[in-house]
């Protein structure tokens, strides 16, 4: 469910017309949903009701402070994965209490900010990790909350690149190892263990390794209680999957997730958290970009786009499928013809969609990828000095830009000659 729906045969950002953003900022463009965000954050809380929990935004996918603002302000929590993030939470006006310090290679610094900024609490992947930030916490004179992040051994069933939960994956420690690690963590004199975390991947479209990787975190959490530790959080990650393809079937619900965590771990008392990214940003957002050429190759026709895989990454890296649908709707019964929708990039892999039947566009036509809003802005770059694109948010009639389109100025006195040039 999103909220960008064709009006009267124009695509529509809540109540904004998208032509309209799109004479105001230029082309290419994100627009999110505010009304989106705050539907998909509400099903998330719903889902866990009744249970004492906390659902940390996983920053990552969207880290824009005004996106992040509009989540604090129903509630969120923050999942943050390095020092940036956590300066983001925070310019955001998010709490130190409700940001936690998630990845697999923290630094000092980073922890250094987050202690003296405020966290609620680390989730450690490693043993040296551990060593690091008791040293740094005892420097600073606290104690930190931990969990340890434990690695289940399960098979997210997702793409090779966003699957995190097997033992060949770098994260976290094998959960097999996981009561000497916990004896280590407690003997530490700048930790304090309060939990367990786990995260086994992302656009997961079955519940069932949910299932199995949180009943290995439920009969961990009794070993450990056992072992003397006051398990008393459990960070059950991100990872829930979004329909990209809406003639697809449609992947479980947040409530049928939600359910999952009742029946594995809702038993033992412990406050839950997740660290949801994409089912809460990935279809409140829209990537709006315009036709530069239509062009006739052999055999197969190009729709040529001003947006780029800088712009957008996911189909280049993981072949992603991306929604892709004219701003202004086709006649019904219009002729679809089967194109190559590509950006100017100098690389074959600028391809967002290959043999997709659109109706005719042409040359200053707009066009709209859906399911833009999470991992999208974040993996921007500047690959052939394009500037990253603007970021807007609708709300309601209102839109505003959350980030400026850079001037080619900003860009490339970036650089600086050195002297001896
Ligand atoms: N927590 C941790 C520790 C994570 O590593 C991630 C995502 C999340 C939470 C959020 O997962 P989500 O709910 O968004 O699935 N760039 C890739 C996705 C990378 C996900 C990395 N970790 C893509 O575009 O598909």
């Amino acid at each position: 469910m999103d909220h960008f729906l064709y009006r009267n045969g124009v695509l529509h950002a809540e109540d904004v017309p998208v032509p309209e953003i799109a004479t105001a900022v230029g082309t290419p463009f994100y627009v999110y949903s505010t009304a989106t965000l705050t539907r998909h954050f509400r099903v998330f809380d719903e889902a866990l009701s009744g249970m004492d929990h906390l659902i940390c935004f996983a920053v990552k996918s969207n880290s824009n402070i005004a996106v992040l603002k509009t989540l604090a302000e129903l509630g969120a929590g923050m999942d943050v994965v390095s020092g940036g993030e956590y300066l983001r939470a925070k310019a955001a006006g998010v709490p130190g209490d409700r940001i936690v310090f998630s990845g697999v290679g923290k630094t000092r610094d980073e922890m250094r900010l987050a202690l003296t900024g405020g966290v609620r609490q680390f989730n450690v992947e490693s043993e040296p990790e551990m060593h690091a930030l008791s040293e740094v916490a005892s420097e600073l004179g606290v104690v930190v909350p931990i969990t340890v992040r434990v690695n289940p051994d399960v098979d997210a069933k997702t793409h090779a690149k966003i699957a995190t939960g097997k033992s060949e994956n770098k994260f976290g420690i094998p959960i097999s190892k996981a009561r000497t690690v916990y004896a280590h963590a407690a003997a530490l004199p700048g930790l304090e263990v309060i939990g367990i975390d786990v995260h086994i991947g992302s656009q997961l479209t079955d519940l069932e390794p949910f299932r199995q990787a949180y009943t290995k975190v439920a009969e961990l959490t009794v070993q450990l209680r056992a072992d003397g530790h006051d398990i008393r959080r459990l960070d059950l990650g991100g990872g829930l999957g979004i329909p990209y393809e809406r003639s697809n079937v449609a992947p479980p619900l947040p409530l049928e997730y939600g359910q999952v965590i009742r029946e594995t771990v809702g038993h033992l008392g412990c406050e839950i958290e997740i660290e949801p990214g994409r089912l809460v940003a990935g279809n409140a957002g829209l990537l709006v970009t315009s036709v530069i050429y239509n062009k006739q190759g052999e055999g197969r026709d190009f729709l040529i786009v001003d947006a780029a895989m800088n712009d957008l990454i996911r189909p280049a890296m993981y072949d992603a499928h991306h929604d892709i649908v004219p701003v202004i709707e086709a006649e019904a019964g219009a002729d679809l013809h089967p194109v190559d929708i590509v950006g100017p990039v100098c690389e074959t892999g600028d391809t967002f969609a290959r043999q997709r039947q659109l109706t005719a566009l042409g040359e200053g036509d707009l066009v709209a990828f859906r399911s833009a809003g999470a991992y999208g802005a974040v993996m921007a770059s500047e690959y052939n000095t394009r500037p990253l694109i603007p970021e807007v948010l609708v709300n309601g009639d209102q839109f505003a830009v959350i980030r400026e389109r850079p001037s080619f100025d900003e860009i490339i006195n970036r650089d600086k000659i050195p002297e001896w040039l």
